[in-house]
């Protein structure tokens, strides 16, 4: 493609993308209640200030989950037949991965993530770090179907979902995607998860409102994107972040309340809202063990075995599809 081509093809890309931005921004400010899709949490703002929520001192999940990988990779490792690729959905940082890989004899590594660009660079550091091991990154929606790379086909697999990123769905989502990847893996595939349990309100609401008020920051983030990126006219300091246990739904959820009566404008349409009315940006759904358990053979994936911290705050589980 010529430079001028290539560039006509990117801008009609990103008109494209800020029009599904808009849309879906308009649809969530107009429903009632008020919602915005947490995905568009992570531009390059965002997902730095992700970054700084996982090393927050309130933030136990990813501390805790780290000790867990550390403490049984080997464990882990073991059930998983050598050879085998290691599929990362999601892959941010690579450091959760690389605890699995230095403990087994894997085939290759394939992260999967929507952001090519930090993948990519993920990619090259692991491969200069294990030049033994392939590296096949895939610039993808995990969410999606996808096609796994050609040299890993014929490969055993293991699926890692690590993070509680699948706290991040509705039930019901959850298993609609843990048995999407078992058919994007295959039969006799593994798969190893993060998931946070259930635990006392006060270390929940800690984790997500933390004292520096990082987790705020990046909750308004979203409407800085709106700004931005398609002339919004927030106030963000007309809207504070609140995050709220809800008991029986067993899940954290985030708010962006407004602290005054007030209107907004995107994209010329007037969005009112009133003295403390809500914009509920995100879900996180913690599990009992026995739960995601059960949550796990309704998508087809028997549990073979699960791992917790002392304490018993964060688990990772093992599955074997079938
Ligand atoms: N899945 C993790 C969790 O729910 C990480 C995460 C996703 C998160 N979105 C977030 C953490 C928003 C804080 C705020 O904890």
């Amino acid at each position: 493609m010529s430079a001028q081509a290539h560039a006509l093809a990117k801008s009609r890309y990103d008109d494209a993308t800020t029009a599904t931005f808009a849309a879906d921004v308009l649809s969530g400010l107009t429903a009632q209640p008020k919602r915005l899709p947490p995905k568009y949490f992570y531009d390059a703002t965002g997902s730095a200030l992700f970054e700084e929520i996982t090393r927050l001192p309130e933030y136990y999940p990813t501390r805790t989950e780290l000790g867990i990988l550390g403490e049984r990779s080997a464990e882990i490792a073991a059930l998983i037949p050598n050879g085998a690729a290691l599929i990362e959905f999601g892959a941010g940082a690579t450091t959760k991965a690389r605890l699995l890989l230095a403990s087994g004899a894997f085939g290759a590594y394939v992260p999967v993530d929507i952001s090519g660009e930090f993948l990519n660079a993920q990619a090259s550091q692991l491969r200069a770090d294990l030049p033994e091991l392939p590296v096949y990154p895939v610039t993808a929606d995990f969410t999606a179907s996808f096609v796994l790379p050609k040299p890993v086909q014929a490969m055993p697999k293991a699926g890692f979902f690590p993070g509680s990123t699948i706290g991040n769905f509705e039930p019901h989502e959850a298993a609609l995607f843990l048995r999407s990847i078992r058919a994007i893996l295959g039969r006799d595939a593994w798969l190893i998860v993060g998931v946070d349990l259930e635990k006392d309100e006060r270390i929940l609401a800690a984790a997500y409102n933390d004292a520096a008020g990082v987790t705020a920051r990046f909750d308004l983030n979203l409407l800085a994107r709106i700004n931005h990126e398609l002339g919004g006219t927030f106030d963000l300091d007309a809207f504070r972040h609140r995050a709220i246990y809800n008991r029986e739904r067993h899940r954290i959820e985030m708010h962006l309340i407004s602290r005054k009566a007030q209107e907004v404008r995107v994209e010329g349409r007037r969005i009112a809202f009133h003295d403390g009315e809500t914009i509920h940006t995100e879900n996180s759904y913690k599990y009992s063990l026995e739960r995601f358990a059960t949550l796990a053979r309704g998508a087809g994936w028997t549990p073979h075995a699960s791992w917790t911290d002392r304490d018993v705050t964060f688990s990772v589980h093992a599955l074997r599809a079938g």
